[in-house]
């Protein structure tokens, strides 16, 4: 049997990548950032002069992903960001990654962080997070991360871009981004990094603890 199956979804900028990283080092489990997945995807597509609203085509690169296109520096570049949620969208892209991410936690369980987790890929996870935060805060953190790398780009623009993105992810027919029924909801706007794991670590513990299977009564 599988070691247990976390899922931390929510939108752009909200902290999950932040928070899915230190759960997986706090508990001992491997670790997926499935946005690489989707932008590996759309950076394959446009390196090969395809577009990204070509199903055939990005399903094509979707099956021909490998553990190579992942480690790519460049996957966080803007350009690729409205890239990836325009393949996101397509079914035939999200089919052809699914397994990928199934195996990934096969083994030892893992933390995955995404927009479908809990709703698509792992229905039946252990524990199911969904981190959210303001529309306003998440532009100005993914606004910092920006500026820091060296780009010269405006709060406004960010905020357009992220906007534009949640839209579309969350208005899509194929997995669109939206909690899980049993998932439980951190909203990040007022926490710190810290707090927000704290935070995390406390559900986890409760949850896994009962997940054990009971031993019984005397
Ligand atoms: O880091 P950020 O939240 O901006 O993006 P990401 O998590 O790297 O995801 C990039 C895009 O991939 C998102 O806008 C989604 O459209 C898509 N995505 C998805 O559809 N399902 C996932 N499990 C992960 C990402």
């Amino acid at each position: 049997m599988s070691g247990p199956v976390i899922a931390v979804d929510g939108p752009s900028a909200a902290g999950k990548g932040t928070l899915a990283r230190a759960l997986a080092a706090a508990l001992g489990l491997p670790y997926l950032d499935t946005g690489l997945l989707y932008r590996a995807v759309a950076r394959k597509l446009h390196a090969e002069g395809g577009d990204p609203g070509d199903a055939d085509a990005a399903a094509r690169a979707a099956r021909r992903l490998q553990p190579a296109d992942l480690a790519r520096e460049d996957l966080r570049a803007a350009t690729i960001d409205r890239a990836a949620s325009q393949v996101a969208a397509l079914g035939e892209v999200r089919a052809a990654l699914l397994g990928f991410q199934r195996d990934f936690a096969a083994r030892a369980g893992a933390v995955l962080d995404g927009r479908d987790i809990g709703t698509v890929i792992f229905p039946d996870a252990t524990l199911k997070l969904f981190v959210t935060a303001s529309p306003e805060e998440r532009a100005r953190r993914r606004w910092r991360e920006r500026v820091a790398r060296g780009e010269v780009v405006t709060l406004a623009a960010v905020a357009a871009e992220l906007a534009e993105r949640d839209a579309r992810d969350a208005a899509r027919a194929a997995a669109p981004l939206r909690p899980a029924e049993d998932a439980l909801v951190i909203d990040t706007t007022q926490l710190d990094a810290e707090a927000v794991l704290a935070a995390a670590m406390a559900i986890a513990a409760a949850r896994l603890n009962r997940s054990q299977p009971l031993t019984s009564p005397a």
